[in-house]
Formats: structure tokens, C-alpha cells, sequence
């Protein structure tokens, strides 16, 4: 299975604003080719998500959550394999929350990143049937990670304190699954 390259911050590509899929991509094989190289992408890394952008494709997509736990958030809570196209967050109430977050292409880093406690997002998956949901927490955070890809967003450009940023192996030498990223 096709595992491809992720793009690195610094490349223009994560900076631009993804398209949408058209009506006419649902179905297609373009499109279960790129969700198959982005589910092995994201498997290969141990990603809690992974944005079209991120392998160089500019649509508005995102995969994340397996089903089970991350080894690379080992104590986050699980989050059903979701594949969400088009989407759009409404945030639901004023809640925040602040927490760490990593990036596939950021490589080796984290920092504490703001983010809304709850919303509601909503898209279509593969078969272009609906998804509706309303998050919180843990899931919630991850929605808008991958979504501010669509965006042309990386994590570090949301972050408010750069004291709260640095090497994963420093700030977490117990965890022991970090040499990738
Ligand atoms: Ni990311």
C-alpha cells in the first residue's frame, strides 16, 4: 500500500487553503486512492489524524481516529475511524481548553495549543453520506488540528505561549514512542 511522503512546516503547501471535493469525486477512485494513501500514511506514523494537504493534496479532507488507543497519545481517548470531507466547525459555547498537540509535519515537537472545548462539525464521509457531530475535548481538539490544515493552519501558529513549546523526547522522556516525530 502506497504510504507517501509528509510534507514538512516550511513548505509553502501547508500554507495554502484546500478545495473542496466536488460532487462529482464522491465515488471516484481518485478519491478512495487518496483516502487509502492517507489512511496508510497516517498508519505508518502513528497519526491521530492526517489532512490531504499534509500529502500534498489540496482538498478538503481529513482522516483521524482508529478505534483504539494512539501510541503516540496513550492516554487520550479513543476516537472512532472518521473520514470527513467538506467540513465545517460551529464552536458551542465559550469553553476552551488548552493542551498539548503534535503535528506529523512538525516533526518532533509539541506545544500547548488553545482550542474550543466543544463544537459541532459536520461534512459527508466517503459515500458522501452525512456526518454530524458535537465533540468535546480530546476529540474535539483533534477536529480543529486537522481541519486548520484545510486552512493553510499548522498547530504552532495558534500557540500563545512559546514557553510551552519544545522537543517531545525533552518535555516527555518517559514516553518511549516518540522517535518519529
Ligand atoms: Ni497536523
Amino acid at each position: 500500500m502506497p504510504v507517501r511522503d509528509i510534507l514538512r512546516m516550511g513548505d509553502p503547501r501547508l500554507l495554502q487553503t484546500a478545495s473542496p471535493v466536488p460532487d462529482s469525486a464522491f465515488g471516484s477512485s481518485w478519491l478512495s486512492e487518496l483516502l487509502q494513501a492517507m489512511y496508510d500514511t497516517m498508519a505508518a506514523a502513528n497519526g491521530a489524524g492526517l489532512a490531504a494537504p499534509q500529502i500534498g493534496v489540496s482538498s478538503q479532507v481529513v482522516v483521524f481516529g482508529s478505534g483504539q488507543p494512539n501510541p503516540r497519545y496513550p492516554s487520550a481517548p479513543v476516537i472512532p475511524p472518521t473520514v470527513l470531507i467538506n467540513p465545517v466547525l460551529t464552536r458551542i459555547g465559550d469553553g476552551e481548553e488548552t493542551d498539548w498537540e503534535g503535528c506529523l509535519s512538525v516533526p518532533g515537537l509539541r506545544g500547548q495549543v488553545p482550542r474550543w472545548q466543544r463544537l459541532r462539525y459536520q461534512g459527508f464521509d466517503e459515500h458522501r453520506q452525512p456526518i454530524d457531530r458535537t465533540v468535546d475535548g480530546f476529540h474535539a481538539r483533534v477536529v480543529q488540528h486537522e481541519c486548520d490544515h484545510l486552512q493553510g493552519v499548522l498547530y504552532p501558529m495558534r500557540m500563545r505561549d512559546f514557553t510551552q513549546f519544545g522537543f517531545t523526547d525533552v518535555l516527555f522522556p518517559a514516553l518511549t514512542d516518540t522517535a518519529d516525530d
